[in-house]
């Protein structure tokens, strides 16, 4: 089995000194930067826009995995792809013409992937799953950093691994929201292939080592 991924996500660093956590990502074994954008509308949220993603872009070292939380993802495309993204997801709840939408990010060279919220059955991915690079479960409903772990994201991953089995097994499972040293084991179990942290690794007091703790994790 492949090594799975660790990707701090950025909405749970000081804005303030955003500089130091990018930063302290670049010198970790950290594998990708998150980036939660929101819009108020998608999301009961907003966090941070296109200036903001630029400036990460500037000083990260690694690739910026980009999660939409946004209405028509499909208008900002283009300007996500020129501030900076390496991969950029969209929400299945989010596009009329997802298939379009997944295309439309390829083709602007980036990898494409597509999240489902806590209540969107893995099914749904049914006619998507050929066509991503990655699949977003939600394992909190978006919003907001630091809330519980969704227990039935285990038996959504084993679905979804099930699903993408003989038509895309180079699919990346990505778990987004409450993910900790208690249940980062059993998510790589279940198919996880990169797991997402926020608050658990922003609210450490050695994040660098809580990062280490999150790649060290091994499910045989
Ligand atoms: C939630 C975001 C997550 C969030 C994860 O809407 O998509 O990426 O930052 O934060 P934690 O790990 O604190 O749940
Ligand atoms: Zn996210």
């Amino acid at each position: 089995k492949r090594k799975h991924l660790v990707a701090p996500s950025v909405l749970s660093a000081d804005f303030a000194h955003l500089y130091d956590d990018i930063a302290m990502v670049n010198q970790s074994e950290a594998d990708w930067f998150h980036i939660d954008i929101m819009d108020g509308v998608f999301v009961p949220n907003i966090s941070f826009g296109f200036p903001v993603l630029a400036s990460i872009a500037h000083y990260a070292k690694k690739p910026l995995d980009v999660h939409l939380m946004i209405t028509h993802p499909d208008r900002y495309i283009k300007q996500f792809k020129a501030a900076g993204a390496d991969n950029i997801t969209v929400h299945l709840e989010a596009c009329t013409h997802l298939n379009r939408t997944v295309h439309a990010i390829k083709e602007m060279g980036c990898t494409a992937g597509v999240a489902i919220n806590p209540s969107t059955p893995v099914a749904q991915l049914h006619e998507i799953v050929d066509d991503v690079d990655l699949v977003l479960i939600m394992s909190v409903n978006p919003g907001f950093g630091g809330q519980n772990f969704i227990e039935a994201t285990y038996r959504k991953i084993r679905e979804l691994r099930a699903l993408a089995a003989g038509r895309n097994d180079g699919l990346l499972i990505e778990i987004d929201g409450g993910v900790n040293n208690h249940n980062a084991l059993a998510l790589l179990k279940a198919g996880a292939d990169v797991l997402v942290a926020g608050n658990f690794i922003f609210a450490a007091k050695n994040p660098i080592h809580t990062i280490a703790e999150l790649k060290r994790i091994t499910p045989d």
